[in-house]
């Protein structure tokens, strides 16, 4: 069905015309929306406010991973996932190594990138030249826009001309370096770009034999100087388990870990588990998870092989277990301010720096690799996951408390069928 004019129309009117358009049962489908609606309109407005065409709120749970040793300093990490299992396995790796020194991170880097991508045919040399002249004065004609960010520590750092004509025909790009202190600097950075483009071309008519052409102004998403890194390590006697030695396990800890940093396949499962620990502290946190997903893999790749980013040795029969990852995160502007979950994630996180924030985002990748990599070598998986989804449906079955006992006993030794499931409650 094709409309002019959606955004126009007021919230009742959309909904109207997708209820009369897309829906057999007008009033059931309106009513899920509606019970989605905040009581509160002006925590409703605030909410609409965000993106365009809002008719409704889309919950995802708010939960909480306490124990987390993180540098010496204790934190309860609030995580916002749909996929169950993530936050048990992430606080039970928390209190694993709570009593083993915890995580310890460390700082690689907080410089963050962006470009102007041009178009310029002429002579190198000229360009060169030409970029050589402007390169003060574009430092002059940012000076206002870097005002508030330097007092908090943070500006432009570095423009350079790069080269890429072996790429494509008379590309280079002017490449800038940032730093952005607290803020995540995405406004910021883009103003930069932006006006110093306008600037180039102007300058650029006047000055060059040849037409340069801005093909456009952005931040980039991956940034490999924008890097933490955080760290576990135990004896290897404290990961005995029943079946498996403190030195067997260890070897095949390491060996799990070899297999992801070698073999593709295994990669991006073993990054995917590292990212629901990563993205749902991003969300709570009010930051932008697709920017981190696309960095991270990135940097995965920067080998030229898709790799793990999570690595391990023994070393002085000691499993050391770290991971390196970019994470240009804010604690300041954007959503932070807005979203009151948001303001309270980051009271929960006791008011992080944004460099905090990253050892903290960083450990709890960390935490629920080591949960996903201990589950994968010695029970599996599935066990977990099934308590969590058999509960999922007794609730959509509305099951009674004595019913859940039922079930739970019926499928201790099986695994958990949702038609064998109504089967034995007696639904249909
Ligand atoms: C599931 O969401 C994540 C895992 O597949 C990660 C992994 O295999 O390492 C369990």
């Amino acid at each position: 069905m094709q409309i002019n004019g959606f955004s126009k129309l007021s919230k009742k009117d959309k909904i109207n015309w997708l209820l009369s358009n897309y829906f057999e049962d007008e009033f059931q489908a309106e009513q899920i929306l509606r019970q989605y609606w905040n009581n509160d309109a002006v925590l409703q407005e605030l909410h609409d406010g965000f993106i365009e065409n809002t008719i409704s709120n889309f919950y995802l749970p708010y939960s909480i991973a306490p124990n987390f040793l993180i540098d010496d300093k204790l934190y309860a990490v609030p995580m916002v996932i749909e996929e169950s299992s993530v936050v048990a396995a992430v606080s039970k790796a928390a209190k694993f190594w709570l009593d083993k020194g915890g995580f310890k991170t460390r700082i690689l880097g907080t410089t963050k990138l962006g470009h102007i991508h041009i178009i310029y045919k002429g002579k190198t040399q000229d360009l060169i030249q030409f970029f050589r002249k402007i390169r003060k004065q574009i430092f002059e004609i940012i000076t206002p826009l870097e005002k508030n960010m330097k007092k908090r520590g943070g500006g432009v750092k570095d423009i350079n001309l790069i080269d890429n004509t072996n790429k494509i025909s008379g590309y280079y790009q002017i490449a800038f370096k940032f730093e952005t202190a607290d803020a995540m600097g995405a406004n910021f950075i883009n103003t930069i770009l932006e006006e110093t483009a306008e600037f180039i071309q102007q300058k650029a008519s006047e000055e060059l034999p040849e037409k340069l052409e801005i093909v456009m102004s952005i931040l980039s998403n991956y940034n490999p100087e924008c890097v933490v890194r955080a760290e576990v390590s135990c004896p290897v006697e404290q990961l005995k388990t029943t079946f498996l030695s403190g030195m067997e396990y260890a070897r095949k800890f390491v060996t799990a870990i070899q297999i992801a940093e070698q073999e593709t396949y295994r990669a991006v499962t073993h990054n995917k588990g590292i990212m629901n620990g990563v993205d749902a502290v991003v969300l709570a946190t009010g930051n932008d998870f697709r920017a981190i997903e696309a960095g991270a893999h990135a940097y995965a790749a920067r080998g030229g092989a898709y790799s793990s980013l999570s690595h391990a040795k023994i070393e002085e029969n000691r499993l050391v277990f770290w991971i390196e990852i970019p994470l240009a995160l804010g604690t300041i502007g954007g959503l932070t301010s807005l979203h009151p979950l948001v303001k309270f994630s980051l009271q929960l996180l006791q008011n992080p720096s944004a460099e905090d924030l990253m050892r903290i985002v960083a450990s709890i990748g960390l935490a629920q690799n080591f949960a996903a990599i201990n589950s994968l070598i010695t029970g599996g998986i599935q066990k977990g996951h099934m308590k969590m989804h058999l509960n999922n449906l007794l609730n959509l079955l509305q099951a009674t408390p004595i019913e859940k006992q039922k079930a739970i006993d019926y499928f201790s030794d099986k695994t958990v069928n949702f038609s064998e499931l109504k089967k034995i409650l007696n639904r249909s």
